[in-house]
């Protein structure tokens, strides 16, 4: 079993990293194989909005894009993951640009008759047999959770058209406040999350042997 995260902040040793590096280790300790994707460290370049990636080559699992640089070798391993984390800081009542780009880029995961009017769908569906778990940070304390809203839509849309559940949600507010003691129940949180993300897809591929 494999599990990836995509890592949306900018700062690549801060907290959200370091959450996100907590739930790896809760799923690599089910014996998955993990990898941490800190986005801003790869070459993404802005979706230019062309649309070939979704209309053309339906017969192909990852639309092509003409944008040359890492997003294609990210989709290939992200398709032939089982499993996947996806971690932001709140910036601006949402996702870092970094993340946007990640995110916007993974178009080429859909497909699209011209002149269709509707959204597009998912080239792949996964029938549910592949999960995912969200993670958030900000300033704002977990009292407004609710700021973290528009960050986990925008992490967890795709999964919904891929038919791949999104299991835990966790906000962690008053970020530039944690002491010890929230830390240490953050980092076993989300430690957690990453065992329970390796449990649950072991479960709904149980019987498929
Ligand atoms: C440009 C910018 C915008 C931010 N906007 C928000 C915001 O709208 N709401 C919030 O709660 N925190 C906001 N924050 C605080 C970040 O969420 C916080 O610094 C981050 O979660 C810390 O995580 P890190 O250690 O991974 O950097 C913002 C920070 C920056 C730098």
């Amino acid at each position: 079993m494999r599990i990836l995260a995509f890592m949306g902040s900018p700062r690549t040793t801060g907290l959200c990293a370091q959450f996100t590096e907590s739930a790896l280790k809760g799923a690599a300790s089910r014996g998955a194989e993990i990898k941490q994707f800190n986005l801003v460290k790869y070459n993404l370049k802005f979706c230019r909005g062309c649309y070939k990636c979704v209309h053309k080559n339906h017969d192909l699992p990852i639309g092509i894009c003409p944008l040359k640089d890492d997003m294609a070798g990210i989709l290939k391993e992200y398709l032939e993951a089982d499993g996947y984390l996806m971690a932001a800081p709140v910036y601006d009542f949402t996702v870092p640009s970094v993340m946007k780009v990640f995110i916007e880029r993974r178009f080429s995961l859909f497909y699209k008759t011209k002149g269709n009017r509707g959204i597009p769908d998912a080239r792949v569906k996964q029938k549910f047999k592949k999960k995912a778990s969200l993670i958030a940070t900000g300033s704002a304390g977990e009292e407004f959770g609710p700021i973290a809203e528009p960050c986990f839509e925008v992490m967890g849309g795709h999964f919904m058209i891929e038919e791949i559940d999104v299991l835990d949600q966790l906000y962690v507010g008053r970020i530039h406040d944690v002491d010890e003691k929230r830390y240490s129940e953050k980092m076993d949180e989300t430690y957690n999350m990453g065992v329970r993300l390796v449990e649950e897809i072991e479960k709904a591929r149980k019987g498929d042997e």
